[in-house]
């Protein structure tokens, strides 16, 4: 279990008090990594205080909140990241080491930043997304901005140093410190690479659905083969009045459910930025009619109200942010059941081996097998009156 000490960033920027989001009662992980701390010493060691920076994919704002409270001299931050929990993190980390929180501007990915003399970002889990990120970031750099990645050393691959060769300029890496990286990029402004960046488009089977998928999504180039499972079981259930697309993605799940229930409300919610931005794309292209649907960028079911949902659909996560476990996924179930009516139901697809039917059964008092094959299975739980 993380201790105290383990949540106390010392850096050359001051110490600070960081935790997970949410956090959690028996905490295993710290909030940041090696290579948040090497990058923040980085810049005292280059004597560069205050000024202005631009903080990409930070985790849960150990850069944002060091340098935003920096002791000597606080910079003016602006963060921007795709998960909202990184927004929510960075949020309550800034207020618990009493950083004006409005004095640091949020930003998704999609968003335009304002002129900065510093970009740092921390190397994200696909290229797809660092691709697109640094597409958007290269009219905002000068050749005197200072660029600096971070990574752990197992995050850091050639495609990465020449995805930045290629939209940035010059690059080189620094040595490893407690197997993180620096990467140094200087903008080469004669380099003609394109700057806006395309979402992905797959067409739907025996449909003339298009989907679009932002670069941050799961499964952008095809239909996942578990979500084309879910989708040949998907229930009819004429009566249902309100629907939901839990960890929507693109919001394929949804959007067929939609079509199979014309009346019903739809509710798609993620915790990716992108995703929510994909999903609205593709509900407005896929549905003509006024009906009631709305869009919910948070952690899993926050912000939908208890009692009101008879359908969630759900392929749930494998992992958060780096980090690869279950606790998303036992997350998400609790709040199904909160949000379900009573008798309504919670579908979920999962690879057999992820033991979703145990929870389900621990949680919902049921578990029923839709269907399975040598590599899926699609579970029904249901909320008792
Ligand atoms: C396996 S993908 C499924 C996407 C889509 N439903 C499909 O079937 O193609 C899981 C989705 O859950 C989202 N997700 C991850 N953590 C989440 C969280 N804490 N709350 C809500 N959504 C989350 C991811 O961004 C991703 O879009």
């Amino acid at each position: 279990m993380v201790e105290e000490t383990d949540r106390l960033l010392s850096v050359g920027q001051g110490e600070f008090t960081l935790d997970r989001y949410p956090r959690l009662a028996r905490e295993m992980l710290r909030a940041w990594d090696a290579a948040d701390e090497y990058v923040l010493n980085h810049l005292t060691e280059l004597g560069v205080a205050g000024g202005s920076g631009l903080v990409v994919n930070d985790g849960f704002g150990a850069l944002t909140v060091a340098l935003a409270g920096a002791s000597s001299a606080p910079w003016a931050v602006q963060m921007q990241s795709d998960s909202w929990l990184a927004h929510a993190g960075t949020r309550a980390n800034l207020e618990a080491n009493e950083i004006d929180v409005d004095g640091v501007a949020m930003l998704d990915p999609l968003a335009e930043p304002a002129p900065f003399d510093a970009l740092l970002f921390k190397v994200p889990r696909s290229l797809a997304l660092l691709e697109d990120q640094l597409q958007r970031l290269r009219p905002h750099l000068r050749p005197d901005t200072v660029i600096v990645g971070a990574g752990m050393v197992k995050q850091i691959h050639t495609s990465t140093l020449q995805l930045c060769e290629r939209f940035i300029g010059p690059t080189r890496t620094s040595l490893a410190r407690r197997k993180a990286r620096l990467i140094h990029c200087t903008l080469d402004a004669t380099l003609d690479v394109p700057t806006n960046p395309k979402p992905t488009q797959y067409r739907l089977d025996d449909t003339k659905l298009e989907l679009s998928n932002h670069a941050a999504l799961f499964s952008r180039e095809q239909l996942d083969v578990g979500t084309r499972f879910l989708l040949e079981h998907l229930p009819r259930s004429p009566q249902a009045r309100c629907i939901v697309d839990l960890g929507c993605g693109n919001g394929v799940l949804g959007i067929v459910a939609g079509r199979h229930h014309r009346q019903a409300a739809l509710v798609f919610t993620d915790e990716s930025a992108m995703a929510i931005a994909s999903a609205r794309e593709n509900v407005a292209a896929a549905f003509d009619d006024e009906r009631d649907i709305t869009f919910h960028w948070t952690d899993g079911l926050g912000g939908v109200a208890a009692d009101t949902a008879d359908l969630i659909l759900c392929n749930p996560p494998f992992h958060q942010q780096q980090i690869v476990g279950d606790a998303v996924s036992w997350r998400m179930f609790q709040q199904a059941r909160k949000v379900l009516q009573p008798g309504g139901s919670l579908w979920v697809v999962g690879n057999r081996h992820l033991g979703y039917h145990t929870k389900l059964r621990r949680l919902f008092g049921n578990g029923e097998i839709i269907a399975s094959n040598p590599k899926f299975v699609i579970l029904k739980a249901t909320k008792r009156g």
